[in-house]
């Protein structure tokens, strides 16, 4: 396995948005998955044949496609960069490629939205990524998925020939080629799809030596098999945080792409305690959104995403650039630090007082609300002879908690400790 080891801006970014998107969100189904006949984790996946399936990369013309809006809103939010889905499965380009006609350049739309996005989260300082799916199932060399190829089953995979391996391997190298050479800096390249296929026939090596001479500060996911900077834990929070840096993806919904029948929405605050356990534990978010057919986000998932940015404009602090807080025995619920401050995150409405244990009580010298100037009264204890001879005691605080100071999506309680 192949890693950076070095520390880099991702390892506390700790938020990002993923945007999966694709000509298949005009009609309003999840990406690539419903042309193989759906699959069991994505339960409101569906089934499109496939010629109908691809059809729609023919009308494709998302006019209310507003990257800059969409760039303000992940900078709003206290993101730190942002990832579009480049290509899917289903093999359509939403860049402007040599190697296909099967990309945006042909579609009504024309414009190459990469590049558009490309540009629009750079202009608000955010690091940008690009997903890129290994599988093609368009491409007749890869081979194209076909009707008679149903039902998808893992582990039987239609394998090419030799020689159409080859040409499928030359096509997607320069596919790559091109997104890491006509855009700029690429901060993270966000492989998926990589299970079908074995480490030598990516010809993973070859292919990573080629991105690191391309973009040498780029971060590589886990799902390029053999590879990976970084951990992509896919829709939940891991029980022990992995050892090397992660990131957990999640959708609003059950599903990543535009998807109306699906009305399973998560609250912003189920979204508000993702990150903040997320954070404690030092990984990263990277929250899905879900552009419609005409490039706009969804109405139920902007309503969320600004309570969230509500929310992360209040207590952003307790969460961008931490690191992972208190040990799970000193305080119930997710922590993080940076500097000299503590910040525990409720996630409980509190009855009465919280309790920390194993702090330098000595050393408390503010506790606060984050987002509010309100201080709180506190106290301390810790063993009889400690307080009587050790100048720097370990001990317990209990912070009364008044009803005033609960936030209604998630309370932070600021910890100010001086330095020993
Ligand atoms: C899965 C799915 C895909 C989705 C991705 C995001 O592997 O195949 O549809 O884009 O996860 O993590």
């Amino acid at each position: 396995m192949t890693t950076r080891q070095e520390t880099t801006w991702f390892d506390t970014a700790r938020f990002g948005m993923f945007v999966h998107w694709g000509h298949s969100s005009q009609r309003g189904c999840e990406l690539s998955w419903p042309l193989v006949g759906g699959v069991t984790n994505l339960p409101f996946g569906g089934s499109v044949p496939v010629e109908e399936y691809h059809s729609t990369a023919f009308t494709f013309n998302p006019q209310q496609w507003d990257a800059k809006a969409l760039a303000r809103m992940a900078k709003d939010m206290g993101m730190q960069y942002a990832i579009l889905t480049s290509k899917h499965h289903d093999g359509f380009s939403m860049f402007h490629t040599r190697q296909s006609d099967f990309s945006i350049e042909h579609a009504p739309y024309s414009q190459d939205i990469v590049r558009d996005f490309v540009a629009a989260m750079r202009a608000e300082g955010l690091r940008v990524g690009l997903y890129f799916s290994l599988i093609d199932w368009h491409h007749p060399d890869y081979p194209a998925f076909t009707e008679s190829d149903k039902p998808y089953q893992f582990f039987n995979w239609k394998q090419p020939t030799p020689e159409q391996w080859e040409r499928y391997t030359q096509f997607m190298f320069a596919q790559i080629r091109e997104l890491l050479t006509n855009y700029g800096r690429i901060d993270v390249l966000w492989f998926d799809g990589g299970w079908e296929r074995s480490i030598d026939q990516w010809k993973a090596y070859e292919l990573e030596a080629m991105i690191r001479e391309l973009q040498p500060e780029i971060l590589i996911n886990d799902r390029l098999p053999g590879f990976g900077d970084f951990d992509t834990p896919e829709q939940f929070i891991p029980a022990q945080p992995p050892a090397r840096t992660w990131e957990t993806c999640m959708t609003i919904n059950e599903s990543w792409g535009y998807n109306p029948s699906d009305t399973q929405l998560k609250s912003a605050r189920q979204l508000i305690h993702a990150l903040c356990e997320v954070a404690g534990k030092g990984g990263n978010l990277l929250l899905n959104v879900s552009p419609m057919g005409d490039g706009a986000l969804p109405p139920e998932q902007v309503e969320r995403l600004q309570t969230v940015g509500a929310w992360m404009a209040q207590h952003g602090e307790s969460i961008v650039a931490t690191a992972p807080g208190l040990e799970p025995w000193q305080f119930y619920g997710p922590s993080t630090r940076k500097g000299d401050c503590i910040y525990l995150h409720l996630l409980m409405q509190p009855y009465d007082s919280i309790s920390v244990r194993g702090v330098p009580i000595k050393r408390v010298k503010s506790v606060q609300v984050l987002g509010s100037s309100q201080a709180l009264a506190f106290s301390t204890r810790c063993a009889i002879v400690d307080a009587m001879f050790n100048p720097d005691p370990l001990g317990e605080l209990t912070i009364p908690m008044p009803a005033s100071a609960v936030d209604p999506y998630a309370t932070v309680i600021k910890l100010e400790i001086s330095p020993a």
